[in-house]
């Protein structure tokens, strides 16, 4: 039959197009397996999920795993930091999580985590975006002479408790932000997704 009328062109261009969707579905579709498969740089600033093994983090350290262009940061708190969160409430402009914008709601609890021995933390301040130093000593520092251990930022001297929980009287008006993540295992956490898409 004669193709009156068709633009190759167009043809060769939809072809192409389909071809790269496809691919995009199958970076979705291969999340499970993300172990075996770790994204591109390009696709993980893109907002691809990303992995975060912590089987060698210290308690009481910190690692940073970089999502989306952004650092997060993964803390193993101890058993003296989870005890001390409970008592600073009144000195917290958001203590219970009610700006639901800052984290999903499986981290609207006391620790902001799903393991309250574990933070999970978007390493952004919420004033202009500087990035907080960590400060993890339960000892008096310059800024806080009753410092229990969290984050300061040095832009503007915002502080923020070791749930990402941001003081009063402070210019950050919001705690830090927690990411979707879960836990593969018990040293592994996938930052990107709120559940397993194979578990949903
Ligand atoms: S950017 Fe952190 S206090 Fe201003």
């Amino acid at each position: 039959m004669a193709e009156q009328g068709v633009n190759h062109g167009r043809r060769r261009f939809l072809t192409a197009t389909t071809a790269v969707v496809g691919g995009v579905g199958g970076v979705f579709a291969a999340v499970p397996f993300i172990k075996a498969w770790q994204p591109s740089a390009r696709a993980q600033s893109a907002g691809a999920p990303v992995i975060a093994d912590i089987s060698k983090l210290e308690v009481g350290a910190r690692v940073i795993q970089q999502w989306r262009g952004q650092p997060v940061w993964i803390v193993r708190r101890t058993p003296e930091v989870v005890h001390t969160l409970s008592s600073l409430d009144q000195q917290l402009r958001d203590p219970g999580s009610e700006n639901l914008d800052q984290q999903p709601e499986y981290a609207r609890n006391a620790t902001r985590s799903r393991r309250p021995d574990v933070a999970v933390i978007v390493g952004i301040c919420t004033h202009l975006g500087c990035s907080p130093t960590f400060f993890p000593e339960m000892l008096p520092q310059p800024f806080d002479s009753e410092w229990k251990g969290g984050f300061y930022c040095p832009c503007h001297n915002s502080r923020f408790d070791m749930a990402g929980r941001v003081y009063q009287n402070v210019p950050a008006p919001a705690n830090l932000r927690v990411p979707p993540h879960y836990f593969i295992d018990d040293n592994t956490i996938l930052i990107g997704l709120d559940a397993d898409p194979k578990a949903a």
